[in-house]
């Protein structure tokens, strides 16, 4: 039997030990009753308290409308994404990622009825096939941006492997991390990218009296959002392999 409490979202069977993430999501979804109805099912198979907010981004993942995370279910035409928003040390997200794409995630969610909006469905698939190809041209953009200012240093395919620098990191290597988007919009903050990358309007220039010492990198925020939309796409390395940078 689960006690839920007033918070709403918050649920309180007992627990062993006290493994909790939590999860944003707008009123609009909050209010079908889906999410009460299919995180107590994950909490129960998995011992892990999910909590709900309402505020964006103050969770560890978030539901959102917005593709760029992982389709998960839909109702009506509205296709709601999954995408994880902060650092993941014990893989409590992987779990629930992995619980709401599996067999019985699938059919907590389309057996929930809710009182308006019609039935969910996880068949998100076709959809996301469907918008793979209205995006080709887009990928195409970040490709070429991605090889002309990352490809002499990162693997981005096998067309420029052998001649990049095996130490660093392929694209598909990076891939596989769960923050890779967050590491990609920041790249230009971590090293070694910040003593030789411009993003207009965004960094500071170069120091007067230093100048990189390689051929400069230079973007917008717009050119670096085709280089993600380029990666989102790209398959995560097979970390089953020995380990590997390239
Ligand atoms: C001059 C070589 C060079 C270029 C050009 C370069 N990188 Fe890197 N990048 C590196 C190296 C080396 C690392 C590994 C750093 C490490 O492991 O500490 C790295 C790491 C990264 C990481 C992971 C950073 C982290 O700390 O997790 C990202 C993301 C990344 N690069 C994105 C890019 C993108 C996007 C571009 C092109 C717009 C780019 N890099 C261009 C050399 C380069």
């Amino acid at each position: 039997m689960l006690v839920v409490t007033g918070v709403w979202g918050s649920f309180h069977p007992v627990f062993a030990q006290d493994k909790r993430i939590s999860i944003s999501a707008p009123d609009s979804l909050i209010e079908t009753g889906l999410l009460k109805h299919i995180l107590p099912r994950f909490s129960l198979k998995h011992n892990i308290r999910v909590t709900v907010t309402r505020a964006p981004e103050t969770g560890n993942m978030a539901f959102q409308l917005d593709p760029s995370g992982l389709p998960v279910f839909k109702q009506n035409e509205e296709i709601w994404h999954l995408r994880v928003t902060g650092e993941d040390p014990n893989g409590y997200l992987k779990i629930f990622e992995d619980w709401l794409l599996s067999a019985i995630g699938k059919r907590a969610i389309e057996g929930f009825s809710p009182k308006a909006g019609g039935p969910f469905s996880t068949n998100v698939i076709s959809v996301v096939a469907k918008r793979a190809t209205a995006t080709e041209r887009d990928t195409n953009l970040g490709k070429s941006l991605a090889m002309k200012n990352c490809g002499r240093c990162h693997a981005i395919d096998e067309s420029n492997r052998k001649k990049t620098i095996g130490s660093t990191p392929s694209f598909g290597a990076l891939r596989t991390f769960q923050d890779w988007e967050y590491r990609f919009e920041a790249f230009y903050t971590l090293n070694p990218h910040p003593s030789f990358t411009q993003i207009e309007e965004v960094t500071p220039p170069f120091p007067a009296g230093s100048p990189p010492a390689i051929t400069p990198i230079k973007l917008t925020l717009d050119e670096l959002d085709e280089i993600l939309a380029f990666t989102r796409q790209i398959e995560p390395a097979d970390l089953g392999r020995a380990v590997q940078s390239n």
